[in-house]
């Protein structure tokens, strides 16, 4: 009798599904850098300069000196680690300026930073433990494992669509006696579609039931809104939506999630969101790039390069003959079968293109699809080269 697990067989049934997946490792984050085949020598032996359009730093702030600088600076007066919990040792001058302008570009009275997004999802739904979960069906995996970790039951609507949440609120409130506590979840922008929730009519929805509604605005922080607050803080809904919640990783160029809400509501989730209590606060350096990148989004029209490379990404590849989903920043390049999807990415990166095939089960079967995410920092060259690798790949797999 054996109790131990068969590790080498799950890694076969996944690689039979075409699940498998690797690592590889890049020279840096720039928008232009060299992976290497075969990670296991060091150093890693590079291979030929590619174009990056596969990241989340939209703006290419992961590799600004200024950033990178004030990294440098919250290592040295500060420390490369918080050291312990936020609630023992590791609450530092550095998170609280973070935090304060996290909530001033949010219209909040008060934010909370967490060690990841991840982090940041799983404990707010978990501390909030509301009797139902209303999710959008494309919501985040983290917002999906928040949903599971509690005891909270989870009601899915179908994506982007206020008038089903209605319904499945309505028939809730028919089925159960006395009060529950409901929160709705959705994402602002949705990182596999490039769409936006339509947060107002959501929250007139969410107004009608008395509940809370949960806005992820991990893919909309730095990049929307006058004070790059996000998509609540551009349609002014700071004061209707309860929570806000969202990464430093992406636009903000660092790592880490965060919270911003009432005062009350932060000072509920420092005693009771168990990723914040038991897990060793932000790094110093993290939480003083994630603050410097905030500042120059703020202080500076950083995205309006990013528009501009989105426009001639989006019409470029419409004009070839792509179906190009969203109306955002990311842009979702229809194939259809997964095959061909993970061909045509194949066949991109042998022209030096790096974006990645997203297939089923992310994504419904049939609707397999490229996702290209440009950056503030890729040139003319390289959205020319893009260009003409979709145009040239396409007809090598035979989807033009
Ligand atoms: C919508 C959304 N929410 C949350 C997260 C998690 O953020 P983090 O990478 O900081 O854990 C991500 C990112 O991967 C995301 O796309």
């Amino acid at each position: 009798m054996t109790h131990g697990f068969d590790l080498n067989d799950r890694l076969e049934q996944r690689e039979a599904q075409n699940l498998r997946r690797h690592l590889e490792v890049a020279e840096s984050v720039s928008a232009r850098t060299r992976f290497a085949d075969d990670p296991k020598g060091e150093p890693p032996e590079f291979g030929d300069e590619a174009v990056v359009f596969a990241a989340n730093n939209y703006l290419g702030l992961a590799d600004d000196s200024r950033v990178q600088r004030a990294a440098e600076l919250g290592a040295r007066t500060v420390g490369t680690s918080a050291g312990a919990s936020r609630l023992v040792t590791g609450d530092t001058r550095v998170h609280r300026g973070l935090e304060r302008d996290l909530a001033a570009s949010k219209g909040t009275e008060r934010a909370l930073v967490f060690s990841s997004g991840y982090a940041a999802n799983i404990g707010t739904i978990d501390a909030l433990a509301p009797d139902v979960v209303f999710s959008d069906e494309l919501n985040h995996a983290s917002i999906i494992d928040g949903c599971r970790v509690g005891a909270s039951e989870t009601v899915v609507y179908d994506h982007c669509d206020p008038a089903d949440l209605r319904d499945k609120m309505e028939t809730r409130a028919a089925d159960v006696d006395g009060d529950e506590q409901w929160l709705v979840v959705t994402d602002s922008v949705f990182s596999m579609d490039g769409d936006i929730a339509p947060l107002p009519a959501i929250c007139d929805v969410v107004d009608e039931y008395g509940a809370w509604l949960m806005v992820d605005e991990a893919h909309a922080t730095g990049l929307f809104g006058d004070s790059s607050g996000g998509v609540v803080q551009r349609e002014g809904l700071s004061d209707r939506v309860d929570v806000q919640l969202g990464t430093l990783s992406k636009a903000l160029a660092s790592q880490g999630g965060y919270i911003a809400g009432d005062e009350v509501l932060i000072e509920y989730l420092l005693n009771a969101a168990r990723s914040f209590v038991f897990s060793t606060g932000l790094s110093p350096p993290n939480a003083a790039a994630a603050r410097e990148a905030l500042r120059i989004t703020r202080e500076t029209d950083r995205t309006a390069e990013l528009w501009d490379t989105v426009a001639t990404l989006r019409d470029g590849l419409e004009t070839m003959g792509y179906e190009v989903l969203g109306e955002t920043h990311i842009l979702p390049v229809v194939v259809g079968d997964r095959d061909d999807a993970l061909e045509l990415a194949d066949r991109l990166r042998d022209h030096g293109i790096v974006a990645p095939a997203i297939r089923p089960p992310t994504v419904p079967e049939g609707t397999s699809r490229i996702r290209v995410a440009p950056m503030a920092t890729h040139t003319a060259d390289d959205i020319a080269q893009c260009l003409d690798a979709f145009r040239t790949a396409g007809r090598e797999v035979g989807v033009l």
